[in-house]
């Protein structure tokens, strides 16, 4: 298998030399489902290279991508997981806040993650049970509690409906703890939780391809993630994912339900 995850890691790498060869009018941005939800001609572009990559590399895989040509329906135990660019609005927007992020599924269990950061080039890995890395070297979570910790929030853009939950929460936290951030990148905020940058991380509504890869590299650097109401990720369907350190996972479900019971009172 290592040899599977380096060759893995090395079309993971060239797909980020297409997203750093992005040109503005090459772009194409274009509407997918509204205006919150924007796609351009390199997010098909970077899929279609992974598919045909990563499929040559494990052919009876099947293949869950953000866009269009999926093989979802595969009959197979393995799943190759891929969000071509997370952070399409910060790199239409040349914020260069985006990356590649590729899970590989035996059934609902990842065991290998890659997200890979061109513009800083740095390349988070994990595989189940052997821990978490950052460009080879070892990573961990910190072990700050939740009221010195800084958190990312994640505002399901796409979701109006998550609008009151998402702020209620945000405003807990920004009372309890040191500071929030919100980055435009999920893959990269649950790596951020994993090397220790920050405490946790939360959003509403996330699709299995944003949080696939980086779900495993949480765990394998020590961290926790679950869903919002402490439910396990499902990878098969839209989740809310609640990603921390040991110290901070439980207090932010515990402000998750606060925040809930507030908003549905209202
Ligand atoms: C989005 C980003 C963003 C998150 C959205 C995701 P995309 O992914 O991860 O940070 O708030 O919920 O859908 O659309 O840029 O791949
Ligand atoms: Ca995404």
């Amino acid at each position: 298998m290592e040899k599977l995850y380096e060759q893995i890691c090395a079309a993971v790498r060239e797909a980020g030399t297409i997203v750093l060869q992005a040109t503005a009018e090459g772009k194409n941005v274009r509407e997918k489902t509204s205006r919150h939800d924007l796609v351009t001609a390199y997010d098909a572009r970077v899929q279609r290279f992974l598919q045909e990559r990563l499929l040559a590399l494990l052919p009876e895989a099947g293949f869950l991508g953000e866009e269009d040509g999926g093989r979802l329906e595969s009959a197979s135990a393995w799943r190759f997981i891929v969000d071509p660019i997370d952070g399409t609005m910060n790199f239409i927007r040349t914020l260069r806040r985006s990356c590649i992020s590729v899970g590989l599924a035996q059934g609902e269990r990842m065991e290998f993650g890659a997200v890979y950061d061109p513009y800083h080039d740095e390349l988070f890995t994990a595989v189940r049970g052997a821990g978490a890395f950052l460009n080879g070297a070892p990573i961990h979570v910190s072990d700050c509690d939740m009221a010195h910790a800084l958190v990312y929030i994640g505002s399901s853009p796409y979701y109006p409906d998550c609008i009151p939950q998402t702020f209620a929460l945000a405003q807990k936290l920004t009372e309890t703890c040191s500071d929030i951030r919100r980055s435009g990148s999920a893959a990269l905020e649950l790596c951020d939780v994993a090397c220790g940058r920050v405490e946790a991380y939360f959003e509403y509504r996330l699709s299995p391809w944003d949080y696939a890869a980086g779900s495993l590299i949480v765990t394998e650097a020590g961290g926790k993630i679950s869903a919002l109401n402490g439910e396990a990720l499902r990878f098969d369907q839209k989740c809310s994912v609640a990603a921390a350190n040991a110290l901070c996972h439980a207090p932010l479900l515990q402000m998750a339900e606060q925040a809930q019971q507030q908003t549905s009172q209202n």
